[in-house]
């Protein structure tokens, strides 16, 4: 068994059960309890997983959480009118829209609806543009739950070279900036960068979000890098696996996370801390 892999499930757990406390405490006081409105349009396999653990995660610590499933053909004005009133709703906390959402709804346009202050997800304008500008409020989920991991293993970000391996708005770059306000020396690639090695040789810590199964590979990377792995995908044999090839690249590794229960409890772990984070802000 290698123990330098980071148990992003235990690391998850440990949240869950302080943001539990938080919840029983203010439940003891007799206050009201938070609550995410969750916004599902239309049907997409991926999309029911993850907003069932996110569900199930709010049950678990006693946060309420409401879905609205939306049908697929959703109007664009339907849909600001149902974040217009979850804005306004002094019961809701946290709105999290789901993405992706159907072609011809607007995602910039919906999210940027989103009073920033409900804003679960950390992806409206303001709160990113609070992260570029080293004031973070509330942060994506996947960066933030990276940074938790990273820090468990009292990585030193100053100086060290980062390479992040996509660029989405979900988690490349929320990801490039939070290591780059912690000194690190980031490096973003992308599917078209030539010759990724060059970039992933040099690289203390890697952090891979492309969706490529078993992508990054042994001969690439440094001895002693740090690999986090947000892939999760699915192979033909219906097993699951991350962006890189674990058993290839485990033991040249200090540390890596494993695909699955790795990054992803951390989404949720997060996102859980988020809600809390916007009732603070919604209840001052
Ligand atoms: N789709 C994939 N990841 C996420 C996420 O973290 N939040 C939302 N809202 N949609 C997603």
């Amino acid at each position: 068994m290698n123990n330098n892999i980071i148990n992003g499930k235990l690391l998850a757990d440990k949240i869950l059960q302080e943001a539990s406390i938080t919840i029983q405490q203010l439940h003891s006081a007799k206050k009201r309890l938070p609550a995410l409105a969750v916004v599902v349009v239309g049907e997409n396999p991926a999309s029911e997983i993850y907003v069932r653990n996110k569900k199930n995660a709010c049950t678990k610590v006693g946060i309420k959480s409401i879905e609205y499933a939306l049908p697929e053909d959703a109007t664009e004005y339907g849909l600001l009118n149902l974040i217009a009133e979850l804005n306004h709703d002094k019961n809701i906390d946290g709105i999290l829209v789901q993405l992706p959402l159907p072609p011809h709804l607007d995602s910039k346009l919906v999210i940027n609806a989103i009073n920033p202050i409900k804003d679960v997800d950390g992806f409206h304008r303001y709160n990113i543009g609070s992260l570029t500008v080293q004031d973070p409020s509330i942060c994506p989920c996947t960066p933030h739950g990276i940074i938790h991991m990273l820090d468990s293993i009292n990585f030193e970000y100053s100086g060290k070279n980062a390479v992040v391996i996509g660029t989405s708005n979900i988690v490349g770059r929320p990801m490039a900036l939070e290591l780059l306000n912690r000194g690190a020396t980031v490096t973003m690639c992308n599917n078209k960068t030539i010759n990724l090695p060059q970039y992933t040789i040099l690289a203390d810590l890697i952090v891979i979000a492309i969706g490529q199964p078993k992508f990054l590979k042994k001969e690439w990377i440094k001895e002693n890098c740090v690999v986090i792995d947000v892939g999760i995908n699915r192979l033909s044999d219906n097993t699951i696996c991350g962006d890189t090839d674990f058993d290839d690249i485990v033991d040249k590794v200090s540390y890596i996370t494993p695909v699955p229960g790795g990054v992803g409890p951390m989404t949720i772990a997060i996102l859980i801390k988020n809600t809390l984070e916007c009732y603070n802000l919604h209840t001052l």
